[in-house]
């Protein structure tokens, strides 16, 4: 795996220190309130699995799995529920957390889904962040890290189903996608 990568961009440890980071902040803007934790299946499960370890207050977790349809490497807009939450989150504050946005069309189709079933707030927390890819106005309000517009691939993050058991996040060769 590390001979298709091209930079190494965040490594282990550094992410680790980021990721406290957010959790400390959600720790401390949730506390008191009754806080659901919504991993996107698959590309959020490692980064889910660590910040929900450093969040030190008590929260519910669930996970959704989408997928947006057409070609693998763009974003088509259309986006299919795989799989849904388990129960209702009328009145309660939910936090979507997502592995990377790029063209942000996953995210805005998500936010519209859950504002329509009555919560009593929908945030964002994004390991990565591509803003130059941005297609529609839509912002994480927690956010790891602003990276350039290059495949990415480790820490959840794939090409094909592979590398997401990096344990940094890399920039994929040209070579192994083109
Ligand atoms: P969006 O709808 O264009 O914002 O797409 C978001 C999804 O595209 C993410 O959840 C990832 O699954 C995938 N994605 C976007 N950029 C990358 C990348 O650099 N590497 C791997 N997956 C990516
Ligand atoms: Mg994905």
């Amino acid at each position: 795996m590390q001979k298709d990568i091209e930079t190494v961009l965040f490594s282990h440890e550094q992410i680790k220190v980021r990721v406290d980071e957010l959790g400390d902040s959600i720790s401390r803007d949730y506390r008191g309130k009754d806080l659901l934790v919504v991993g996107i299946l698959k590309g959020a499960f490692i980064f889910m699995g660590d910040l929900v370890r450093a969040i030190k207050i008590p929260i519910e977790t669930d996970f959704m799995a989408v997928s947006s349809y057409g070609a693998s490497s763009e974003s088509s807009g259309v986006v299919r529920i795989l799989m849904d939450l388990e129960k209702s989150i009328e009145g309660r504050h939910v936090l979507i957390v997502e592995d990377i946005v790029d063209t942000g069309l996953t995210l805005k189709y998500l936010i519209e889904a859950l504002n329509s079933r009555k919560p009593a707030s929908v945030k964002v927390c994004t390991f990565l962040d591509k803003p130059e890819r941005r297609r529609v106005d839509v912002k994480a309000e927690y956010n790891g890290y602003e990276v350039p517009d290059e495949f990415l691939v480790g820490y959840g993050l794939d090409y094909n189903e592979k590398y997401r058991n990096l344990p940094y996040i890399g920039i994929l060769k040209r070579e192994v996608y083109s």
